[in-house]
């Protein structure tokens, strides 16, 4: 039995937990508030908020409900747009009202769900923020200004609040019902007396669902699952023995909000907005990314460049490997069927350089055309002493750039190396033509790729490079 509080009622469900909550919320319970739009993860129309206690707080975060697997509800505060409403509009149904910014309305839903999420989240205060928050939204009819017009509104209204956002202001200004006061409280109680929703003989590993229930959702409704999203001991990040380790079911979210990782990754919010969308990186696990092996994987790429290592396990034993080494073609992994990623491990140099790239039709909720990630390190002549470079969407999984690595190892940074490397590196891509560019577009891409890493170490050496007639 799956139990959770769903709006203001407790629910208990023997429903598939691979079904999702989507499907639960419209068919099971009429709530069809929440729209169903691509049920891709794509438009943002089933956008719903899931509250959960992290580290003794009640952290709403935004999620595509129909990504969601019904199982990773046990034990939260699912909250639709019916569990929002009130006598009166609430100031983001009354700003998307005063903005013009609904059309067809079908969009709408999701927006205010988004807009709410980012009320709720207690350092909101920018418009930035705000309109970070509907990054997961399209709208087809409005042409956004009115929809960013809403955010604007709502961004002014947060500076009125007092420090930070607590619940207290939030019911005391309309934004949410009163019977969110009561939700930590009743959340306790529901853990307590949680059962184990996992099937006894699960052999269908489920994180996030983002990849899975996309690719297989009549699969995953019918397997017996195993549900791993909230496995403490697969969560969180932390630095043990000179090594950062990332449990196999944080989220994007987790990793990037992570201030050891942070710390160390100065440009990492420039790159984590590449990567999807706000409620997808709430749900999408590093391990789903990793496992799921597409050639274009935005955080497989990201790890690969940081030459991480898995660690990978049967309950009975275990073993590690390096990312590197894991992919044998086109979706084959080295690992066993009964064999899950735990943790995905790598070290980080106290000067390393590191880089993410990524083209893409749209900043948000796209699939890269090209992807490249690189980390390297230079001596003090400018000689490069260690390197990891890898890239996406030029062969059929995850590439890490074996032969030009070997050739960058240990040379100076110049127009000269820079060049050769770029030679190598094309004789070990093999990018195919499909609807996200030609073979040959994608070679021009990732060598664009290739010189943006080294963009800040040396200026005229890529002015050099670039003004060379025949390169
Ligand atoms: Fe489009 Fe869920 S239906 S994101
Ligand atoms: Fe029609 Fe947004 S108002 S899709």
């Amino acid at each position: 039995m799956i139990s959770f509080i769903l709006n203001n009622q407790t629910v208990v469900t023997n429903q598939p937990s691979g079904s999702t909550v989507l499907d639960f919320v419209r068919y099971h319970k009429r709530l069809s508030g929440t729209k169903i739009g691509c049920r891709e993860g794509d438009c943002g129309a089933c956008t719903i908020l899931v509250g959960d206690r992290e580290d003794g707080k009640l952290i709403y975060r935004s999620m595509t409900s129909c990504l969601m697997p019904l199982g990773n509800a046990q034990g939260k505060h699912i909250v639709t747009v019916e569990g929002i409403n009130m006598a009166d509009l609430s100031p983001v149904q009354q700003a998307m009202v005063d903005t013009n910014g609904t059309q067809c309305g079908f969009c709408t839903i999701g927006f205010v769900m988004s807009l709410t999420g980012f009320v709720m989240n207690e350092t909101a205060k920018n418009y930035q923020q705000a309109i970070a928050s509907i990054d997961g939204n399209i709208c087809r009819c409005t042409g956004y200004k009115s929809i960013e017009r809403a955010a604007e509104m709502l961004s002014e209204k947060m500076n009125e609040k007092p420090g930070e956002t607590t619940m207290d202001w939030l019911i005391s200004n309309n934004f949410i019902p009163a019977y969110f006061n009561d939700i930590a409280n009743r959340l306790q109680q529901l853990k307590t007396t949680a059962e184990n929703i996992n099937d006894e003989n699960g052999t269908l590993i489920i994180g996030g669902g983002t990849d899975l229930i996309v690719q297989k959702h009549s699969l995953v409704k019918r397997s017996a699952t195993n549900h791993v999203f909230d496995t403490a001991s697969l969560k969180g990040v932390r630095f043990e023995n000179e090594k950062y380790i990332i449990g196999a079911s944080t989220t994007v979210t987790d990793f990037a909000e992570s201030i050891l990782i942070q710390n160390n990754f100065p440009d990492l919010a420039k790159h984590i907005k590449l990567v999807s969308s706000t409620p997808i990186r709430n749900m999408a696990t590093i391990a789903g990314n990793i496992v799921n092996a597409s050639p274009i994987g935005d955080m497989t790429v990201f790890f690969l460049a940081l030459n991480a290592e898995i660690t990978l396990s049967n309950h009975a034993t275990k073993r590690s490997v390096l990312l590197k080494d894991f992919y044998k073609g086109y979706k084959q992994l080295d690992k066993t069927k009964d064999e899950f990623i735990e943790s995905i491990s790598f070290s980080l140099p106290s000067a390393a350089v590191f880089n993410f790239e990524k083209v893409c039709k749209r900043t948000h909720l796209d699939i890269a055309s090209v992807n490249s990630a690189c980390m390297f390190q230079l001596n003090n002549d400018g000689t490069i002493e260690d390197v990891h470079l890898a890239a996406g969407g030029v062969a059929p999984f995850p590439k890490y750039l074996f032969n030009t690595v070997a050739f960058l190892k240990n040379k100076k940074i110049s127009a000269a190396t820079l060049k050769e490397g770029i030679k190598i590196m094309n004789e070990e891509i093999a990018p195919i033509s499909d609807a996200r560019g030609t073979a040959d577009y994608k070679r021009l891409l990732l060598r664009q790729l290739f010189l943006a890493h080294f963009a800040g170490i040396n200026k005229n050496v890529l002015k050099e490079i670039l003004l060379q007639p025949a390169f």
